[in-house]
């Protein structure tokens, strides 16, 4: 199964994303955890990015499509993937329709998580991860089970994100509004569309993204 978790900053895409790939044996591909990564590494690459994704703006389609292009051929995506945060843009969603075209692969759905943008602010600002192993964390939504502990490996430490303050997610928003929103038509027209409450709890919408994935569901939005 091939999907897409299509939304604005916040909105959930990596939180859901990572239940989706361990409850279906799928690779979670995360552009953003990619590039900060890359910036962490110094590469080229993340030196590039790096100011780029501070400003809270998109990084060149050219090197994003190259980025997605290495791992849909990886072994771990044999049994599909999950993306997100990609694509982001009109020429991103043509790449992937056309790479996977070419290798007669097929998107199966494009979840469209839907999150009022007050709301967003908020769950950004909130949010922290773990360090060692990336597990994500919200202030008052999502608190570890045992307070500096994290639920998924045991770790002590945690970070927050560099672009996570609120000038940048105001920027981020725009981006999304301006560019990203633009690929809804995009998929309701392939008829591959499926929309959520994202403003629902963190588990109520990992029920509705279920539904859409298995229910009797055609495309919706
Ligand atoms: P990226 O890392 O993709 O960031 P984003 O799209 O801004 O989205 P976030 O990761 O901030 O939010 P999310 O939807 O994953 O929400 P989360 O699950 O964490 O991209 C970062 C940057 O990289 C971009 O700005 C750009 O510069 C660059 N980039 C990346 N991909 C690119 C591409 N394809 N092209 C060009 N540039 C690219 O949840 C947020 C918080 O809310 C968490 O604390 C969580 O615990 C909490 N939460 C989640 N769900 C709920 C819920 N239902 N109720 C209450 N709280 C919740
Ligand atoms: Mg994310």
């Amino acid at each position: 199964m091939n999907l897409i978790l299509l939304g604005p900053p916040g909105a959930g895409k990596g939180t859901q994303a990572r239940r989706i790939a361990e409850g279906r044996g799928l690779m979670q591909i995360s552009t953003g955890d990619m590039l900060r990564q890359a910036v962490a590494s110094g590469s080229a690459l993340g030196k590039e990015a790096e100011s780029i994704m501070a400003a809270g703006d998109l990084v060149p389609d050219e090197i994003m499509i190259r980025m997605i292009e290495a791992w849909v051929d990886a072994p771990d995506c044999k049994n599909g993937f999950v993306l997100d945060g990609f694509p982001r843009t009109l020429a991103q969603a043509e790449a992937l329709d056309e790479m996977l075209g070419r290798r007669d692969r097929r998107l199966d759905a494009v979840i469209e998580m839907r999150v009022d943008d007050a709301a967003l602010v908020d769950r950004i600002t909130g949010r922290f991860s773990c360090a060692d192993c990336g597990a994500g964390y919200h202030d008052r939504f999502r608190r570890p089970a045992t307070e500096g502990v994290c639920d998924a490996c045991g770790g002590g430490a945690f970070a927050h994100r560099a672009d996570d303050t609120a000038e940048t997610v105001r920027a981020r928003l725009d981006a999304y509004h301006a560019q990203t929103a633009l690929l809804l038509p995009h998929y309701r027209a392939a008829g591959a569309l499926k929309t959520v409450d994202g403003m629902a709890s963190i588990d109520g919408v990992a029920r509705e993204i279920s539904n859409a994935l298995d229910g009797a569901g055609g495309a919706d939005g």
